[in-house]
């Protein structure tokens, strides 16, 4: 039987491809060491496990309103509102199974055939996905090493068409750790708030940022009415497993966005929305604790990355990775990936996985113990001097 051709537009995300493949390495015996995975490798703060397990005992076991609780509505409208400086009523916030539902609805409620999307190449895969499966024109917008992979306002400018229909923006960014400064923000936003398209502003790193308090697109004039501003729990609080993530949206996307949920999950969890409930108002000892060892080994990675045969790595100023350039080794990154993870356990990212402009760079998440990141540097060193040898 033939299946929808759509779905040959539909990409993926080959950090879960990676894994299967290290997991089977495993099941043979092999030790593999992981660093291709975008998750903290902390559990999620005690108090917050607790509001979720309680919320269970208490029933809230049913289905729940689809745009989300009342009360975590309210949470995270004061929580975006307090972080980003605007304000932003709890009417316009909404809550789903983790931000990816946000970047599909949000693609999907926005684009079609005929319209353009501007988007961070190397970026988060499921961007180009999307885009694609709505049928609309992917723009990458190419993030430079030479800007620490950032872009400039003239990068964008030259992009923005009468077609462009939605800018998407990722900062802190995966896979790269850059952060775009406050004066590209502001050059930025004067651009966008002229032009006649949505922004998505994918926040999900906004806690993890090492040299600067967080300076979101959301903040500056005009912007906060056209923006999808999306936030989540799965970096900052550890929370990858529990799916949960929110968005302030322009007032005109909330009843289609709530359509599309009802249409696909009807509603996130409700208990879980209780612990995300508690992540946003309850103390924020654990968060910092986790960010100050992604500090850390931050240095740690950065330094032994540097001291590698044929390998050059920035300082990434926020999220918790570093993209490292491998072309002075003379291998591309798929095969720099595969080997790393097929002769020395070192399971890591190619940055073609992110598009295009990654090639020449590996992405390395430094989630994972000190000493663990210590040994596959050891055996990246290694392979990397065999290869040079
Ligand atoms: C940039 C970016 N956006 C969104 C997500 C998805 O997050 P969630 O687990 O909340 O769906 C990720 C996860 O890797 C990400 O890196």
């Amino acid at each position: 039987m033939e299946l929808a051709s759509g779905l040959a537009r539909l990409g993926t995300e080959t950090a879960f491809e990676v894994l299967a493949r290290a997991k089977a390495l495993e099941a043979e015996g092999r030790e593999i060491i992981h660093l291709q995975i975008g998750e903290p490798d902390f559990d999620t703060p005690a108090h917050i496990v607790e509001a979720g397990v309680k919320a269970l005992r208490d029933g809230l076991t049913h289905y729940c309103p689809a745009p989300g609780l009342p009360v975590l509505r309210e949470a995270a409208a004061d929580y975006l509102s307090r972080t980003r400086g605007v304000v932003i009523e709890p009417s316009r916030v909404l809550v789903a199974p983790g931000a990816k539902p946000f970047l599909f609805f949000g693609v999907l409620a926005t684009c079609e055939p005929g319209d353009e999307v501007i988007y961070p190449n190397p970026g988060f895969p499921i961007y180009e996905s999307v885009i694609r499966f709505a049928g609309a024109t992917p723009v990458p917008l190419p993030l430079r090493e030479e800007n620490g992979f950032a872009f400039t306002a003239a990068d964008l400018a030259e992009r923005l068409t009468p077609r462009t229909k939605l800018v998407i923006l990722n900062s802190p960014a995966n896979p790269t750790g850059g952060v775009v400064p406050a004066t590209v923000n502001a050059e930025i936003a004067a651009l966008l708030a002229e032009h006649p398209c949505f922004v998505l502003t994918d926040e999900v790193y906004s806690e993890i940022a090492y040299d600067d308090v967080h300076d979101s697109i959301a903040s500056y004039d005009g912007l906060i009415e056209k923006t999808i501003l999306l936030d989540g729990f799965s970096k900052t609080f550890a929370m990858t497993g529990w799916r949960l993530g929110y968005a302030a949206v322009p007032e005109q996307l909330v009843e289609p966005l709530t359509r599309l949920f009802i249409n696909c999950h009807s509603c996130a969890p409700p208990a879980t929305q209780m612990a995300g409930v508690a992540a946003l108002t309850g103390p924020m000892d654990d968060v910092r604790a986790m960010i100050e060892e992604f500090r850390v080994r931050r240095e740690l990675i950065v330094d032994g990355l540097n001291a590698l045969p044929g390998i050059s790595c920035v300082k990434p100023a926020g999220a918790f990775y570093a993209f490292p350039n491998i072309s002075e080794t003379g291998l591309t990154a798929r095969v720099l990936q595969d080997r790393l993870l097929t002769e020395v356990g070192v399971a890591l990212l190619a940055g073609t996985a992110f598009g295009e402009h990654g090639e020449g760079y590996l992405r390395v998440s430094y989630a994972n113990s000190q000493d663990n990141l210590r040994a596959a540097l050891g055996l990246m060193h290694g392979l990397l001097e065999r290869t040079a040898g």
